[in-house]
């Protein structure tokens, strides 16, 4: 990570504007990723419509799909379907693509903007041995006339504006080929780079160097977004004064913290911090997290594919540990939804008590209601609640 010595003056941080996904152009999306935005990265069984909602509510001004893979999109089969969809308020929501062939990609590019995102992104990143080593995601770096070509097909085909998501370089290179790379992109006609501060041989291990962010920018008058370990308001900060980039994109962070975009719009608009998320906000984001995903996905898939989030959401939080058991052994919504109260209540008495850990005799004193009661009670107030209202 690249450290920040600038003095503290805030960067200003501005909302995206209003604008229409179904007509704003390849100039109007050029603007809004100029305008300091704190994206959600593309991530896969994350960033579905459920996450992507969420992540708004909280501050994120734009966000990705999942990257589709173009050969599932060009059959239609069932799980692309589902991730090229975007709901009403995915106002600002590009969708992202995948694929080793150029003319499969270009295919796909003009069917994905059926769907109407506000532009198509293509994945050049994935570091993931299966998609790089068939020459998909970070494989094209391994030949950037290849991947710089296969672009500007893309850009060709389709009315809806192109960017581009890539790495530093395959690794380990000793000079990276980014900056000569964006420089010859942006000739493509993209809109936009961004710009995952790692190579592809390092996965997601050890830290992003975002100064390739920076040289790229000063390289190029399309918007850089600096990707990479951007976790905190601090980080997000520090990110944008050290490589001048247009816009930073968080991944990891978010999963488990989605409260990083408000943390991260604080701090760059009053150069201050937020306080950490209340007790009660982390236990009302597992309650409306599960009744959300449940909804979109149906059980018990719904309740499967929000624990990945609820450690994070746990963190910190008296007892947290045990209840993380119990829910990641039960698929039934309702008994997730009672084993989180039950632990909420216990959380408030063991704090009003000044306790950390469960006293093992403790007798279970909390009342349960019927389980069809407990789902009807939290829909009403999880829906009704405009804090995080994710429906
Ligand atoms: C679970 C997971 C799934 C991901 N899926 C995608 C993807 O579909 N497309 C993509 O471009 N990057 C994907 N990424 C990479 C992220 O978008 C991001 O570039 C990376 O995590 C670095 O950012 P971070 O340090 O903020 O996490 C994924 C990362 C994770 C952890």
């Amino acid at each position: 990570m690249t450290p920040d010595a600038s003095p503290s003056s805030t960067i200003s941080a501005t909302s995206p504007a209003a604008v229409d996904r179904r007509t704003a152009t390849r100039e109007d999306v050029s603007r809004l990723l100029r305008d300091k935005p704190i994206i959600l990265a593309p991530m896969e069984d994350v960033t579905d419509v459920v996450f992507r909602r969420l992540s708004r509510t909280l501050g994120a001004d734009l966000t990705v799909t999942e990257f589709v893979n173009v050969e599932g999109l060009l059959r239609g089969c069932r799980n692309a379907r589902r991730k090229l969809r975007l709901a009403d308020d995915d106002a600002l929501t590009a969708i992202q693509i995948y694929g080793s062939d150029p003319e499969r990609l270009a295919e796909a590019a003009s069917v994905a903007e059926e769907a109407e995102p506000l532009y198509v992104d293509i994945n050049c990143g994935c570091w993931v041995p299966k998609i790089a080593a068939r020459g998909a995601g970070a494989g094209w770096l391994r030949d950037p006339d290849a991947m710089v070509k296969m672009v500007s097909m893309v850009v060709a085909r389709v009315k809806r504006p192109v960017t581009v998501k890539t790495r530093i370089g395959y690794g380990p290179e000793s000079h990276m080929p980014i900056v000569e790379l964006a420089a010859r992109l942006e000739q493509t006609g993209i809109a936009a780079l961004t710009i995952h501060c790692r190579t592809a041989n390092m996965g997601h291990k050890g830290n992003a160097d975002w100064k390739w962010a920076g040289l790229a920018q000063e390289r190029v008058q399309i918007p850089v977004i600096v990707n990479g370990d951007v976790v905190s308001g601090e980080a997000a900060e520090s990110a944008l004064r050290s490589t001048k980039a247009a816009g930073v994109m968080v991944g990891r962070r978010a999963i488990e913290h989605p409260w990083v975009f408000r943390e991260i719009r604080h701090r760059l608009a009053t150069g201050t911090d937020l306080p950490a998320p209340t007790t009660k906000e982390r236990f009302d984001l597992c309650r409306t997290h599960l009744l959300a995903n449940v909804a979109e996905r149906g059980l018990p898939h719904g309740v499967r594919v929000t624990r990945r989030h609820l450690t994070g959401y746990l963190s910190g939080i008296p007892g947290a540990a045990m209840l993380r058991q119990a829910l990641f052994r039960e698929d039934d919504l309702a008994k997730n939804l009672e084993l989180i109260d039950e632990a909420e209540a216990r959380a408030e008495k063991w704090t009003r008590e000044g306790r950390t850990e469960p006293n093992r005799s403790e007798p279970n004193d909390i009342e349960l209601s019927q389980p069809e009661q407990v789902v009807a009670d939290h829909k009403s107030d999880a829906f009704a609640n405009d804090a995080v209202s994710v429906a």
